[in-house]
């Protein structure tokens, strides 16, 4: 890795870190707080867990996206509840992998696609905090669209996902088998190309058996946080 990429990387995690740190200060004393996945949503977790050591936000607690996201909150003394004891949550921070103007979103790149949109579907409201390499002029540009299948009759499932345009590779883990989802299930990666009409795509999904969630996150943000290189700008949904 040469100098220059090795200063790029750094700056995206720093962006990251930026945004998810913004997005903290959105929380309030005594809220429920949905807790996203990923890399920048592990800054939250971060700066939480730190604002809790300096003895503020102590009443706050966090609604894990993941078992990942629940792992590293219990490490770090972040109390946890669940969508069982609070189905209304105050507020959700997290991330995706792609946004387009309209602040549509391409998320579950980390696999865990399934109950992110579960919370933010659950959530008053859905922050979105990105560093500004995940804007994109059109979705599926950048990224092909995670959809988790279940197991059974997954190849099923890939024909009815090529017939509607995609290119599909099964998501394998470190060790060449088939990765799985906090839920068991499997994630084929669609690439269809920059998209026209995600919504349109998304009601397909939503219909089909088989399919058990998707990574087109369509009308849930409420509020975007981008982080670059002249600080951290804010989009609301109109
Ligand atoms: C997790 O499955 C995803 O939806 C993440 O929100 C997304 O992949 C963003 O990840 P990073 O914050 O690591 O870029």
């Amino acid at each position: 890795m040469d100098e220059m990429s090795t200063s790029e990387e750094g700056d995206v995690v720093r962006f990251k870190r930026l945004a998810a740190e913004r997005a903290v200060d959105a929380i309030q004393p005594g809220m429920v707080v949905g807790l996203g996945t990923g890399s920048t949503a592990a800054f939250v977790v971060r700066r939480l867990a730190a604002l809790r050591a300096e003895g503020k936000l102590t009443d706050v607690v966090g609604v894990p996206t993941s078992v990942e996201t629940e792992a590293l909150a219990r490490s770090l003394g972040v109390p946890l509840t669940t969508l069982e004891e609070h189905p209304v949550v105050d507020l959700t921070i997290d991330g995706a992998d792609e946004v387009d103007p309209a602040l549509r979103l391409i998320k579950g790149g980390g696999g865990a696609l399934l109950r992110e949109k579960i919370v933010a579907e659950a959530s008053r409201r859905e922050l979105i905090v990105v560093d500004v390499g995940k804007l994109s002029p059109r979705l599926g540009t950048r990224w092909p669209v995670p959809v988790e299948v279940l197991p059974f009759g997954w190849r099923s499932q890939a024909l009815f996902l090529e017939g509607l345009g995609a290119r599909i590779t099964r998501r394998e883990g470190r060790d060449g088998s088939p990765y799985r989802t906090d839920q068991g299930n499997f994630i084929l990666d669609c690439a269809f190309g920059p998209l026209k009409h995600p919504e349109e795509l998304a009601v397909r999904l939503d219909a089909r058996a088989g399919i058990m969630a998707h990574g087109l996150f369509i009308g849930l943000t409420s509020e975007l946080l981008i982080a670059g290189p002249t600080g951290v700008e804010s989009r609301r949904s109109s």
